[in-house]
């Protein structure tokens, strides 16, 4: 068989902005180096009052339907990968099949729809199972479509509102792929954990900082596992390692115990040992404290290391260029850090035909998941068709009191009228509600 994986990528911001640094900041009383060094986000994506889930997953998937030449027969599955969805019975997938159906000739009807569910991973997830049903012989020369869209609010006055962010990623999987084909080598770290959840709520119930340490300590587990069926990796096995980017200085704790990780017992550890010693090891010390205090002390010398800087900003920091302006995404975030990696390589020139990626997704609650793809001869073509940098250049920037409104719009405890910010032109708008509390849809010309 050929192989599968992620053909085409399509991504849809929402069309608000709202900056950290001059606007959002200064009305929390902070500094603005919070946001832009210390959280490393410049700026948040909201939706406007006719944007939900279901237009930006629609408007994506209709976006790279069209640009494919593909018609509703050509798709066998739509999973979508959401936290922000509104219904407990109907899947997204339903909404947006009926939005396509919209603007398409023919219909979904004999196409598997579902929702797929474990916060931010279920994107990575919903990938997985496509890859599977196609592998399984079952897909019928079709593909599938997955929808990875979130509206990633959290409520007012929660240290998470810093990290918001709203849009949608859709790809399409199918055999012998033009972007990236995925590998079976994959490892995980899953337990069951209370750092981030919503029982029943529109907001989540967040503890924060022990958040960030789960994030660290399922995505060890999972290197370790994907290390069991891949082999020892190192620093030069990948060209890009696209994480879960709930903000950028999230990322840039993991990557930098994942490179101490790679390191151990290789000639780079040899030769920074010059300058800043070996890596601690826990048999020479006596407690488990002491040894993480050297490790932590290390951890900050290894960071400042040229060998360190030259891999982070080859293989780390370009994933973040997207991230740092539109915020987390939740499902989508790590398909986004994957696009900004290539959009930079191909903006650099780098031919990265054949070249592996280390992706590295995380959900909350908790799951880590590290795979390996290989990039595709088509990624270039691929990349270059995205509109993502003038979608982001389009958004209409909110003030303070702006943003607070558009908050309570998206509030579902509250009702809130207020005129949209911007003009829906060839895009899905939210259009009221329908007799049995559905929410409904219609295109815009
Ligand atoms: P906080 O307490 O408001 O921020 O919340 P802080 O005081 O910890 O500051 C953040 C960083 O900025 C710190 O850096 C400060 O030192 C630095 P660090 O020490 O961590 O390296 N800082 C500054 N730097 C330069 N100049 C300054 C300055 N001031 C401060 N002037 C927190 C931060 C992440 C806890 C909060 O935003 C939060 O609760 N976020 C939501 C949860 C989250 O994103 N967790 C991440 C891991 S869990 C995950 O990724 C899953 C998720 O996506 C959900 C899902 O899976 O569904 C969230």
């Amino acid at each position: 068989m050929t192989g599968v994986g992620i053909d085409a990528v399509e991504i849809r911001t929402g069309k608000l902005k709202l900056d950290l640094a001059e606007t959002f900041a200064p009305a929390k009383g902070e500094e603005p180096g919070k946001y832009t060094k210390g959280l490393g986000l410049h700026a948040s994506s909201f939706p406007d009052e006719f944007e939900d889930i279901v237009t930006m997953g629609a408007n994506a998937a209709h976006q790279l339907m069209e640009r494919k030449g593909l018609e509703p027969a050509d798709i066998g599955r739509i999973d979508v990968a959401t936290e922000s969805a509104f219904d407990n019975s109907k899947p997204v997938s339903t909404y947006i099949a009926g939005c396509l159906e919209q603007v398409f000739d023919g219909d979904f009807h004999h196409a598997n729809k579902g929702e797929r569910k474990f916060a931010c991973i279920a994107g990575t997830q919903s990938l997985d199972d496509a890859y599977n049903w196609i592998r399984a012989g079952r897909n019928r020369g079709r593909s599938a479509l997955v929808v990875c869209t979130d509206t990633a609010l959290y409520a007012r006055g929660d240290p998470g509102e810093a990290t918001q962010g709203a849009g949608a990623v859709a790809m399409l999987i199918s055999e012998d792929p033009d972007l990236v084909e995925l590998s079976t080598e994959q490892g995980y770290g899953s337990a069951d954990e209370t750092d981030f959840l919503k029982p029943n709520q529109q907001f989540p119930s967040v503890d924060g900082k022990r958040s960030v340490q789960v994030y660290l300590a399922r995505m060890r587990e999972a290197v370790e596992d994907f290390e069991s069926v891949a082999g020892t990796i190192h620093p030069d096995d990948f060209e890009l390692l696209p994480f879960h980017t709930p903000f950028p200085g999230m990322v840039r704790k993991a990557a930098a115990l994942a490179y101490r990780h790679m390191i151990r017992d290789t000639e780079i550890e040899e030769t920074l040992a010059e300058d800043i010693g070996r890596q601690p090891r826990p048999e020479a010390f006596d407690t488990e404290e002491a040894y993480l205090d050297a490790m932590g002390e290390y951890t900050d010398q290894l960071v400042e290391t040229e060998q360190y800087t030259e891999w982070y900003d080859r293989a780390v920091d370009p994933t973040l260029d997207i991230s740092r302006e539109v915020g987390n995404w939740y499902t989508g975030s790590v398909h986004v850090a994957r696009v900004s990696g290539l959009k930079h390589a191909l903006e650099a020139g780098l031919d990265l035909t054949g070249k592996r990626l280390g992706v590295a997704s995380y959900g909350s609650g908790a799951q880590a998941e590290v795979h390996a793809e290989t990039v595709q001869p088509g990624w270039e073509a691929e990349i270059a068709q995205l509109d993502i940098e003038e979608q982001m250049a389009d958004r209409y920037e909110l003030s303070f009191e702006e943003y607070e409104r558009v908050h309570d719009i998206h509030n579902h405890d509250k009702e809130t009228e207020a005129d949209p910010l911007t003009t829906p032109e060839g895009e899905f708008v939210f259009d009221g509600w329908g007799r049995m509390g559905e929410r409904k849809y219609r295109y815009v010309e």
